[in-house]
């Protein structure tokens, strides 16, 4: 071990600087100070219109050859459940700013044919809509997040489309959803009123935008006992400001989109770089944009702060991930990217700090769910019929599923800085939570690309001594990927690396790692 002095800090706490061995790094968990429940909605999802997402992914219909329940690919559907997704949001992003609901309704062979303007220019059949979603939202018992057309639709049209959904008795909307076989009311929790307004969703100011905000809030009415949680779009710091200074009272959040993008580099520039060939240089150049979000809630939540020091008003990243350039040979119009270990660390990272903002994050929706963006499942083109891959960011999300509505402990971490020339980032991440048998679970990331890393980790006033279970992903090299010609290179195993040494927990992080453990304290 090179014993190197080095300044280290908490991550981004600038004020705590102590000098410590440059492969160590010091965790203390503070049990007594837990209070937050991290809400399962931090682990939602995000489905558009867009590439495979729907067609392909999620929906091949009732008469395909591939395995399917009710439509919906049978292995997609079991991935998706095992992970308990708690909310999806759809039909868009972009395509939602265009999508008119009543094109997605009645039979089939009736239904419009539209072009899909932002993604591709494709044919879009509109045979996935609305009883589609919602009653795949009710197979896998999770929250249906709606995302409304503010861009080119109508005040008329989403209050249409609100009372189609969630009213029962007399009403005429309540009468066409029978007449096109669904009887009672769905529960539809989430809804965006507009997506991205600033741009693909009518390239608004904010001042025009908080008005029609309002009006369509205005016009977006409960029916029975189904309580709609207004979502208005967010872009920057100036935009919340506006929102919160004028409509705070009609809404109960606000979206706000952070993508991790290499716009930067020349060779990589409005590409974004390759998903899989990356330098260390450009892995760490994505770490620190991607950790960047910590400092992106920050400022959002001291503007929310001004006009809503009570924290009624939620902070809801409904876009958020890596992007890169497409897959050589796939649409570009598709957003098709491999996902590698990187992608899996960049999820546990930011997990990791939406935990510590639980006062302002309440809900967050990875781009995209399936074959686009920083997906957690593929579906082969070629071979629609081949079971679907779950990415590294699956099972990134499959090893945080324990600090799901568990209580959040805060601590303090110490660890060097690892990085290339001016990209340098904290090396280790850490979630630690209570789950409602008060065990302990603990998360730690090792985002050090080429070494390991120990981690102390004391907990006040408690002696760690029980049993330690745990369980790794990791790969040979963090390039790897899981995929359809080379199998699964990147799945979590058994971890043995953690022992508990004289009250204290030491664990061995290996190079590019996400561990989570069970600690007994009892
Ligand atoms: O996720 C892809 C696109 O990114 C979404 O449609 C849009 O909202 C954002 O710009």
């Amino acid at each position: 071990m090179i014993m190197k002095k080095t300044i280290v800090t908490s991550i981004f706490a600038l004020s705590v600087l102590s000098y410590i061995e440059a492969e160590d790094a010091h965790l203390v968990l503070h049990p007594s100070q837990a209070k937050d429940i991290i809400p399962k909605e931090i682990y939602g999802h995000f489905t558009e219109h867009l590439g495979r997402c729907i067609y392909g992914g999620i929906w091949v219909g009732p008469d395909s050859e591939i395995e399917n329940i009710n439509g919906y690919r049978k292995d997609v559907f079991n991935a998706m459940k095992d992970l308990e997704v708690p909310v999806m949001r759809w039909p868009g992003g972009c395509f939602a700013d265009e999508y008119h609901w009543m094109d997605g309704i009645g039979p089939l062979e009736k239904r419009k044919k539209i072009i899909n303007n932002n993604w591709g220019k494709t044919v879009e059949d509109n045979s996935f809509g609305t009883h589609e979603f919602l009653n795949l939202c009710e197979l896998l018992n999770c929250d249906a997040y709606i995302s409304g057309n503010v861009g080119s639709g109508t005040v008329e049209e989403l209050s249409s489309w609100v009372e189609y959904m969630t009213a029962d008795g007399e009403s005429t909307m309540a009468e066409l959803r029978r007449k096109n076989g669904r009887d009672k009311p769905w529960k539809v929790k989430y809804l965006g009123i507009g997506n991205e307004n600033y741009g693909c969703g009518g390239d608004m100011e904010p001042e025009y935008y908080t008005s029609l905000f309002r009006r369509y809030a205005a016009f977006c009415k409960n029916h029975g006992d189904n309580q709609l949680f207004k979502i208005s779009a967010g872009n920057d710091t100036y935009w919340t400001e506006v929102m919160a200074k004028t409509s705070a009272k009609q809404m109960n959040g606000i979206s706000v989109h952070y993508y991790a993008i290499d716009w930067g580099k020349e060779e990589n520039s409005e590409n974004g770089g390759s998903a899989t060939k990356f330098t260390p240089w450009e892995y760490y150049n994505i770490m620190s944009k991607s950790l960047w979000i910590d400092h992106c809630i920050d400022d959002h939540s001291k503007v929310l702060d001004k006009y809503d020091p009570e924290k009624r008003i939620a902070l809801i990243f409904d876009e958020w991930g890596n992007w890169f350039s497409c897959e050589p040979g796939s649409n570009p119009g598709w957003l098709f990217q491999q996902n590698t270990m990187r992608d899996a660390i960049v999820a546990s990272t930011t997990f990791d700090i939406f935990h510590r903002h639980l006062d302002r994050v309440k809900m967050s929706n990875i781009a995209q769910m399936i074959n686009v963006l920083q997906a957690i499942i593929f579906t082969d083109p070629e071979h629609p019929e081949r079971p679907c891959v779950l990415t590294p960011t699956y099972h990134a999300y499959s090893m945080y599923k324990v600090h799901k509505e568990a209580k959040h402990i805060p601590g303090d971490l110490t660890c060097v800085f690892v990085g290339v020339d001016d990209k340098k980032v904290p090396c280790i991440s850490y979630t630690a939570s209570f789950d409602k048998d008060n065990n302990m679970n603990l998360s730690l990331t090792n985002i050090d690309m080429e070494d390991s890393h120990i981690v102390d980790v004391s907990i006040d006033n408690l002696k760690i001594r029980g049993k330690i279970t745990g369980k790794i992903l990791t790969s040979k090299d963090i390039h790897d990927c899981n995929d359809f010609v080379n199998g699964y290179r990147v799945v979590p195993k058994e971890f043995k690396g953690a022992k508990a040494e004289n009250g204290h927990l030491v664990v061995n992080l290996p190079p590019h790692s996400i561990v989570t453990l069970n600690i007994s304290t009892k």
